[in-house]
């Protein structure tokens, strides 16, 4: 039986204390986590150790975007990402870099949403559909769509991107920008001027200076870096 330990190491502040952050390095049985997908392991320690940990999860499938955090070094999604003891005896969990903390691994990602409210994401069009026509798409024109509907806004790449860290109250960041491509693009939508001169000339979108930390840690395997290079493309020939 193999009894080595594991170490888990959790970024931890409260703001009913008045302390400063700290860790909590939680020394657990290789037996009884091998294997586990990082939130599971989360919910190890708090059923087991510290019930006061707090982090946000919800769908438990990489669907609902709640759960990123920085795991390692890298920003990810807990329910995606698994850990083999073998490799490593170390595992280092922090809340997402750059955002503010609400408790221990819970960002505050208001400015966030508001970023995206700005883009107005949902379907805009002039034409009077008092009629309730559907809204018919060619095939080629919903295949457009892949590789950027999938997103599920969970913020791990903006969380990941320099220029968002220093600028995230101008600049839009790769996930609001992806988003903002898919809504320009998409054959339904109406109002593509308008989303094009959101954009035009901004510190929203020419902020991206191409360090494509988002694309590396999507965890939808996206590629914001390269929808902003279209995104940049597109809103220069359109203007
Ligand atoms: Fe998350 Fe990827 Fe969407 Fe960024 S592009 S918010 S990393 S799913
Ligand atoms: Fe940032 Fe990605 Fe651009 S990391 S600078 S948004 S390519
Ligand atoms: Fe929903 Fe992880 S809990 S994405």
């Amino acid at each position: 039986m193999n009894s080595r330990f594991f170490y888990v190491r959790i970024y931890r502040w409260n703001p009913y204390l008045s302390l400063k952050p700290w860790f909590n390095i939680f020394p657990l049985n290789i037996n009884d986590v091998n294997h586990l997908m990082v939130l599971d392991l989360l919910f190890f320690i708090k059923n087991n150790y510290d019930s006061t940990i707090t982090f946000r999860r919800s769908c438990r499938e990489g669907i609902c975007g709640s759960c990123s955090m920085n795991i390692n070094g890298i920003n990810a999604l807990a329910c995606l990402k698994s850990f083999d003891c073998k490799f490593s005896q170390f595992l280092t969990i922090y809340p997402l870099p750059h955002m503010l903390v609400l408790k221990d691994l819970v960002c505050d990602l208001t400015n966030f949403y508001n970023q995206y409210r700005l883009i107005k994401p949902w379907l805009i069009q002039k034409k009077n559909n008092s009629k309730n026509w559907e809204n018919l798409q060619s095939k080629l024109d919903r295949f457009s769509l892949d590789g950027l509907y999938e997103c599920i806004l969970c913020a791990c790449c903006s969380a990941s991107c320099p220029s968002y860290w220093w600028n995230y109250d101008k600049y839009l960041g790769p996930a609001i920008l992806l988003q903002t491509y898919k809504w320009l693009i998409d054959s339904r939508d109406s109002a593509q001027k308008e989303r094009l001169i959101f954009l035009s000339n901004s510190i929203r979108i020419s902020k991206c200076h191409g360090i494509t930390n988002c694309t590396k840690v999507c965890p939808k395997n996206l590629n914001p870096a390269q929808i902003i290079n279209f995104l940049k493309y597109f809103s220069k020939i359109n203007n």
